[in-house]
């Protein structure tokens, strides 16, 4: 048959199941491949348009330079749909072509001792460097035609990734292997089989093991007889946790009258035997777990589940009032998954129920976690409480407002003592006249000399009794003349209600006037007659000049200090100070 070059699409794509069952509906149907969507290569009358499936990204080939490889046509991967004994009877052909890099056409391959065909292989016996490329099967009959392309790269050895240097590098990935502890399995070397007749009598395998915990190539025939060498095939009689690891086989066959081999590799994995029991279970929430939830902030449902191991599917999910959150398709629900332990096969898994914005309804929703495999199935619903919320932030806050409030507080009673006195007085205190029959607010006890003297007549009187409103009595205005004066300075002091003593250098000196006013006071208060004595001091005085009587009474009786011209005005401290020691009296615009 003359087989012409054959151009490949550019744009070569997957050829999945499906496409592959469309050809077999054309090639089934007897019609030429012409209006699909693969690219068809220009035919002469009498050939078929080919269909091109692209490249096969199924199984690109890896093959160890100087081992035996080989490449299997991909049309074939699925026997139910292709089958290269059927083919053949319906007079379908098989051709490889190889596309060389840097160039548009594909070339026929020129086959030879090295490289050879049989049935639906190419086989590379020893593969080279250079036979990395694209490689191309053509499956054709006259009246219809399909192809495929594949990737084959050959690697050097040192290309190759490998655990210890003991190992044979191998450029397959390893298969995987399971077996249950206490239980046997034969392993074979993988691709063995489908080397088919290569392999014959003379065909030996070396084995060797490298176990997970150490580095250590372990050569087959192993020193327990639990692992035996059975023909090509490696026997475990029992599984121990040692025997897991890397498997090597090196499969070594003659042809024609050269040695020739390849290296594959096989994790074995210990799980836990199969008579265990084997149903899946919800190891959280218990039955008894709570979880707390808060209002508008996210809330996270944790659930983990224990999958023993088998060799089939499991699965772990949410349901919202029994509805998958698939189907429930509300954004504010969402789940991670992940994997928190995998032990000898038994793997527990977790999967978390991310709810944002949690709100009041949703606290009486069925948020049910659920763990199913083919063994069983076991549902939980999650306990849900809101957050009884002592808000530390707020009693942080509220314990800070009233500190602050209280310092407030305490800085403005300091600073305004005096007027709030004054206002608490103007408010409740009660009005001596009412419950009194003095005559006098305020009797002025003042030494007859000095400053002081004129700072009582011009000042002080004038302010009380003007401004405040007070009756005073000052014994040098308001007596009688002729009157004996102890017994007049008694009555005056007598009949009033504060004794104001106005105190200077030489008040009170021995016999005078004011000594007997000052002591006359004294005894009154002592008597408790509704008198009490107030000290005003108009100038700094040095207290060693005072009397007796004086530095006693100091020390229970309260001081008023004028300030100079700071107290002159009605509003200063000193009036302030003397109006609280004064008797209440409401004045208008006094206040403040
Ligand atoms: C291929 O077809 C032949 C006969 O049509 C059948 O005997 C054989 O089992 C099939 N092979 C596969 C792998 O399906
Ligand atoms: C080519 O193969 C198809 C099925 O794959 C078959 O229907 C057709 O008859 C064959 N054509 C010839 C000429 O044998
Ligand atoms: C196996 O090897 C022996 C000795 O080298 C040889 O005589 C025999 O023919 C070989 N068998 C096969 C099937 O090649
Ligand atoms: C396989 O054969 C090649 C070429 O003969 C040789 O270099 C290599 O060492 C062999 N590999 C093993 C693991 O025996
Ligand atoms: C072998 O399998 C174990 C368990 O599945 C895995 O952890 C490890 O990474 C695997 N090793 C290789 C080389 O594939
Ligand atoms: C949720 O779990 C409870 C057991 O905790 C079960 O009774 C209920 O039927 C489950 N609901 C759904 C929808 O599966």
């Amino acid at each position: 048959m003359n087989v012409r070059p054959l151009t490949v699409s550019p744009s070569l794509c997957r050829a999945s199941l499906i496409r592959t069952l469309l050809f077999l509906i054309l090639v089934v149907g007897g019609t030429t491949a012409g209006g699909t969507t693969a690219a068809v290569s220009q035919a002469s009358q009498s050939e078929p348009r080919c269909a091109d499936w692209g490249e096969s990204s199924e199984r690109a080939v890896s093959v160890l330079e100087g081992e035996a490889g080989w490449l299997s046509c991909p049309l074939f991967f699925h026997p139910s749909v292709y089958n290269y004994t059927s083919t053949q009877s319906a007079g379908h052909n098989l051709f490889w072509y190889r596309l060389l890099e840097g160039h548009e056409l594909e070339q026929p391959i020129t086959y030879s001792v090295r490289l050879s065909r049989d049935r639906e292989r190419l086989w590379l016996q020893p593969a080279a460097a250079d036979d990395t490329g694209l490689y191309i099967c053509m499956l054709r009959n006259k009246s219809s035609c399909s192809k495929i392309a594949m990737r084959l790269k050959v690697l050097r050895p040192d290309e190759v990734v490998r655990g210890t240097d003991c190992e044979p590098p191998v450029a397959v990935a390893p298969t995987q292997e399971v077996i249950p502890f206490q239980q046997g399995k034969t392993l074979h070397c993988p691709d063995l089989q489908e080397a088919g007749k290569m392999v014959d009598e003379n065909t030996t395998i070396t084995w060797y093991h490298v176990p997970r915990s150490n580095t250590r190539c372990e050569k087959a025939p192993f020193w327990t007889n639990d692992r035996q060498l059975k023909g090509l095939s490696l026997e475990f009689h029992i599984m121990y946790e040692s025997f897991q690891g890397l498997y090597f086989c090196t499969v070594h066959y003659q042809r024609r009258g050269q040695t020739l081999n390849f290296s594959r590799s096989i994790n074995v994995s210990a799980v836990y035997p199969s008579h265990l029991p084997k149903l899946p279970s919800i190891l959280t929430p218990s039955d008894h777990h709570v979880f707390t939830v808060k209002q508008d902030t996210e809330a996270r449902l944790v659930c983990t589940g224990l999958f023993p191991y088998l060799e089939s599917w499991w699965e772990i999910w949410w349901t919202v009032d029994g509805k998958t959150l698939e189907k429930l398709a509300d954004r504010r629900f969402s789940n991670i998954n992940r994997q928190v332990k995998y032990d000898f096969g038994d793997r527990t898994e977790e999967s978390v129920l991310v709810i944002q914005d949690f709100q009041p309804e949703d606290l009486h929703r069925e948020f049910n976690c659920s763990v199913k495999n083919e063994k069983g199935f076991e549902t939980r619903r999650a306990q849900l409480q809101e957050e009884v919320s002592l808000p530390s932030v707020e009693l942080g806050c509220g314990l800070g407002v009233t500190l602050v409030l209280m310092l407030l507080l305490f800085v403005v009673y300091h600073v305004f003592w005096l007027e709030l006195l004054l206002l608490y007085r103007s408010w409740f205190g009660t009005d001596e006249r009412h419950t009194d029959d003095k005559e006098y607010d305020v009797y002025i006890s003042y030494a007859r000399s000095g400053e002081e003297e004129q700072f009582v007549l011009s000042t002080l009187r004038s302010v009380l009794e003007n401004e405040l409103g007070y009756s005073v009595c000052i014994f040098d205005r308001d007596s009688l003349p002729g009157g004996t004066i102890t017994d007049e300075t008694l009555s005056f002091v007598a009949r009033s209600r504060r004794l104001l003593v106005v105190i200077s250098p030489d008040y009170a000196s021995q016999g005078s006037q004011a000594l007997l006013e000052l002591k006359a006071g004294i005894d009154g208060m002592a008597r408790g007659g509704h008198l009490r004595v107030i000290l005003v001091q108009y100038k700094p005085v040095r207290r060693q000049g005072w009397v007796r009587e004086l530095r006693r009474a100091r020390v229970a009786l309260a001081l008023v200090r004028w300030q100079g011209d700071k107290s002159q005005e009605l509003t200063s401290r000193f009036w302030k100070r003397l109006r609280v020691e004064l008797p209440v009296r409401r004045v208008s615009g006094g206040e403040g």
